[in-house]
């Protein structure tokens, strides 16, 4: 019975379809009242208005009473950096006084300060560290999340990382989807100061042989001073020839050209963005690559949000994430990044929902797996407390998840 699941007087509000929503299409959620959602050994057998549900044998299945809430997809948080050694609360405190976060990177902190944390610590001491931070996920419903290596920098440190993704990934009691990247081109380590090259050529010739098979997508850090335009294409072009899915962190500290890369690249995402040129805008719209923006960061950085509408209105698709991080960003919240996409990025509640459910999955290249209650998706499903989805952003910061289905098996009830 484990995976077979009736959700009835459900309010069923998800966006529809195996891709991105792009552009306006993006505020375009289909609302069935009095639906009943029916699911399988863990997929969406039937999800649509009560009276139309096809007969089935209700003793071999869980039957949850939804009682008119909202039954919405599960989140997708698609860019978080959930491995790591160590906390920073110095550097916030630092950066609270008027520091810069280059500029503490640059004096030697920053991610090779994790990155010292990160070689002392063990396997296990990272893994049960970050199912911590994955426990506390769930609880807002995520039921997929990506997860980056990039704290090592070095072969061994950066592969013990994808092992303790693979391990979290594939424990049979995970409460949600875990996708693996490799973001070896997080920072130049102190050993290679000055040497770029050398460190871009020890990635090409050790670390993404070694990192195949245990990462899906292959990530950079594209910014001034750290992988320029042309390291970066050098880097990423050899990515996409081993067969890496392709991320870029792009124009997050300076407008750079990282945006205009992805797209030239047919990367699955740009992340960050929050100085994106219009050129890097129109770029993306056409090679429809994801943009995926980042509000926790900018509010905790004290930056400029990314222009949201200016990327829905020029026919692209965003989606969002949280970016957890011990540095930048260290929030994973979900209700403050859906309050921030509406309050200070203009984007609707229906396109806040798109970004964090189906085009989330889209940034992930899950859009026919997850992302919307359809037939043949994953059971990925939350019932949330209340029974109007606009609560979403209007309670600030505040959990509404009630229940998180993850694969049909109920891993969170309040
Ligand atoms: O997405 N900017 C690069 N990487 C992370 C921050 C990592 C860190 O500060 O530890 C980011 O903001
Ligand atoms: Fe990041």
């Amino acid at each position: 019975m484990d995976g077979n699941l009736i959700i009835k007087n459900a309010f069923v509000v998800t966006p529809v379809g195996n891709t991105a929503l792009k552009g306006e299409e993006m505020g375009n959620l289909k609302h069935i009242e009095n639906a009943l959602v029916v699911v399988k050994d863990g997929r969406i057998l039937y999800c649509g208005p009560s009276g139309e549900a096809p007969d089935i044998d209700n003793t071999s299945f869980k039957e949850i009473d939804a009682a008119g809430r909202v039954v919405l997809p599960g989140f997708v948080d698609s860019h978080t950096h959930l491995i790591f050694g160590g906390y920073r609360p110095d550097e916030f405190e630092w950066r609270l006084k008027g520091d810069s976060y280059m500029s503490i990177m640059e004096r030697g902190g920053g991610i090779q300060s994790t990155v010292n944390h990160t070689k002392e610590t063990s396997a296990e001491d990272l893994a049960s560290k970050a199912q911590w931070f994955i426990d506390r996920m769930s609880e807002m419903g995520v039921t997929t999340v990506e997860a980056k290596s990039g704290y090592g920098l070095d072969t061994s440190t950066e592969m013990k990382m994808l092992d303790v993704i693979k391990s979290l990934a594939d424990n049979p009691n995970q409460k949600l989807r875990i996708v693996s990247t490799f973001l070896g081109a997080h920072a130049v380590p102190k050993e290679y100061k000055g040497r770029t090259d050398e460190y871009i050529d020890l990635m090409i010739k050790e670390m993404l042989p070694a990192a195949k098979g245990k990462a899906e997508f292959c990530d950079i850090f594209t910014e001034k001073n750290v992988f320029e335009i042309e390291d970066s294409r050098r880097f990423m072009k050899a990515a996409k020839e081993a067969g890496f899915k392709l991320k870029f962190h792009a124009d997050e500290i300076v407008t750079l050209g990282g945006a205009e890369l992805a797209a030239e690249l047919g990367a699955v995402s740009a992340d960050h963005l929050l100085h994106v040129s219009d050129k890097g805008i129109a770029d993306m719209a056409k090679s429809g690559t994801v943009a995926t923006l980042l509000p926790l960061t900018a509010f905790a950085l004290r930056e400029p949000y990314a222009p949201a509408r200016k990327f829905i209105d020029s026919g692209c698709a965003v989606a969002l994430a949280t970016d957890l991080n011990p540095g930048s960003c260290f929030s994973g919240s979900i209700p403050l990044t859906i309050a921030l996409a509406c309050i200070y990025m203009n984007m609707s509640i229906e396109e806040t929902i798109t970004a964090l459910t189906l085009n989330g999955a889209a940034a992930l290249d899950l859009a026919s797996e997850t992302g919307s209650l359809e037939e043949g998706k994953s059971a990925d499903i939350l019932i949330l407390e209340f029974n109007n989805y606009r609560m979403l952003p209007y309670y600030i910061g505040m959990n509404c998840v009630n229940t998180v289905i993850s694969k049909g098996r109920v891993v969170n009830k309040n």
